[in-house]
């Protein structure tokens, strides 16, 4: 089954009356399973492509089907509710809440979607133990959200965005504000959860996580410009050459 097709999806802001075409007619598939990166120019739609077909904005025109449901006939609850339950999101700006510890944090999106039941919170509250200790944040669980590394901060992010075992990642940068160690832990981390069959739709920048990744599109002007396909990244095979590959590509749309 497919994850996530997009049919001509096109985004138009408008300000002062002036209209912005950000996304035109965008199509792509993911299939269940896959890991895929978006590359392209700063303010070329990245970030929008992955809000609208999140259902976390409305798309100005096209069709998004995510796991056989077409997003653009759901209301607003439906949408919020499939967001809750089915897509994990891993965002540049961090919706951490403040004056909450890490653990809290995590916790919070299964406790609304569970409702009250007890077992379920402790099913839950197992559930948050173990991704700590699998993404290594287990020593801060009951930290501020101010008081961790932007490393840990953004481990932690990982963690939530799996506590109701989605269906489907979206991450933005999700390795953006991290140095080189921690960026190659998360990709680790993202590969394993992807190995573990969550599907994976990332945008970077950072040619080396987009190497960690199955399929890159290159996105400009709005619009699915190429595309080049890597295949599973494995523990045992030389990255370099992914990377290699890669490069040349983006260096032949002019990246
Ligand atoms: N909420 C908004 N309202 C109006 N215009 C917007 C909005 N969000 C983005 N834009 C515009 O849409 C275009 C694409 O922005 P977007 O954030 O998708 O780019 P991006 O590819 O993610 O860039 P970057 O690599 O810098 O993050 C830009 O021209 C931006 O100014
Ligand atoms: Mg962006």
């Amino acid at each position: 089954m497919g994850a996530l097709s997009v049919n001509n999806l096109c985004k138009t802001y408008i300000i002062n009356k002036r209209q912005n075409n950000v996304l035109r007619n965008v199509n792509l598939k993911i299939k269940e399973g896959e890991m895929v990166a978006v590359m392209g120019p700063s303010g070329s739609g990245k970030t929008t492509l992955l809000y609208t077909v999140s259902g976390m904005d409305n798309a100005t025109a096209g069709k998004v089907d995510f796991f056989g449901r077409e997003l653009t006939t759901l209301n607003a609850n439906e949408i919020s509710d499939l967001r809750l339950k089915e897509m994990g999101f891993v965002f540049q700006q961090m919706y951490m809440l403040k004056n909450l510890s890490v653990y809290d944090n995590i916790i919070l999106p299964a406790y609304q979607a569970a409702g009250n039941s007890r077992a379920v919170r402790q099913e839950i509250n197992d559930r948050a133990k173990t991704l700590m200790q699998k993404l290594g944040i287990s020593d801060i669980a009951q930290n501020d959200i101010n008081e961790v590394s932007g490393g840990q901060l953004q481990r932690a992010c990982i963690c939530r965005s799996l506590i109701n075992r989605p269906r489907i990642i979206f991450a933005d940068e999700p390795t953006g504000a991290l140095n080189k160690q921690n960026s190659l832990e998360v990709m680790d981390v993202l590969n394993r959860i992807n190995s573990e069959g969550t599907s994976i739709l990332l945008v970077t920048h950072d040619m080396k996580v987009a190497s960690r990744c199955e399929r890159v599109l290159y996105i400009e002007d709005g619009n699915i410009r190429d595309e080049i396909s890597l295949g599973k990244s494995s523990d045992q095979e030389d990255t370099r050459e992914r990377e290699r590959c890669l490069n040349n590509w983006l260096i032949k749309l002019g990246w």
